[in-house]
């Protein structure tokens, strides 16, 4: 079945509105699968590190994003899903501030972005698929028929990263917080390629007040009704 015949339910948005945890547990409600597209933009930019490539030359780099050795492992047991980048277990690294940072730096670069559609699109398998990013709606899947923009304040997000890090035994600044989240906002929203914006059709969820358990209920209701 191609992805035409595949339901797919895109959700994008800026970095720390909760897209990746939405996008997990609707996925699991539905037993469709799920693209995790910053993953994909997190271990390429991982790989171009680890092989020393200057992010000028697009040539190699259009090479590694071609050859680029990527597999995800869904955890049973944590319900979590594991990276493997070349065979190697990156999921801890991957989820690092720098490699975000690296990420989308790197994934301004047409070339970059070009090289990993195929990639993303191949995801839309039976029985659906559930794919979160920043151009999943617009250039990755534009013909879903179900799309979901979410949005939050700034001062919010950077919140919830804060209380992600404290959760994960870690420390953090909230004024470094958000002044990585505005930088972040401006490099996603502003460049040439595939940049940050909602799908003309996309269902546009504030989710500045809301919790995780009402986002995802909006969602699930737009897919049913
Ligand atoms: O969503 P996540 O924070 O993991 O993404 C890391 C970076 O990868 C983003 O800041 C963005 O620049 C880039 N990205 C992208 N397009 C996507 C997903 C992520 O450009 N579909």
């Amino acid at each position: 079945m191609s992805q035409n015949t595949t339901p797919v339910l895109t959700i994008d948005g800026p970095s720390g509105v909760g897209k990746g945890t939405v996008a997990r547990i609707v996925a699991q409600k539905q037993n469709w699968h799920l693209l995790d597209s910053g993953a994909i933009y997190r271990a390429f930019a991982l790989a171009v590190d680890a092989k020393g490539i200057d992010i000028a030359n697009e040539e190699a780099l259009g090479k590694i994003a071609q050859t680029l050795g990527l597999e995800f492992k869904t955890e049973l047991s944590n319900e979590l899903v594991s990276v493997y980048l070349d065979g190697k277990d990156v999921s801890k690294i991957l989820r690092t501030e720098k490699t975000g940072e690296m990420a989308s730096k790197i994934a301004s670069i047409g070339v970059v972005r070009d090289a990993l559609l195929k990639r993303q699109k191949d995801f839309a398998k039976p029985p659906g698929l559930v794919a979160d990013g920043r151009d999943m709606g617009t250039i990755v899947f534009p013909d879903a028929p179900f799309k979901v923009y979410l949005v939050a304040s700034v001062e919010v997000r950077a919140n919830r990263r804060l209380k992600q890090l404290q959760a994960q035994g870690s420390k953090g600044i909230i004024s470094q917080i958000l002044a990585k989240v505005k930088a972040r906002d401006k490099c996603d929203s502003l460049r040439k390629h595939s940049p940050l914006k909602p799908a003309k059709d996309a269902l546009i969820i504030d989710t500045t007040g809301l919790s995780i358990d009402e986002v995802i209920t909006q969602v699930v209701a737009l897919i049913e009704a």
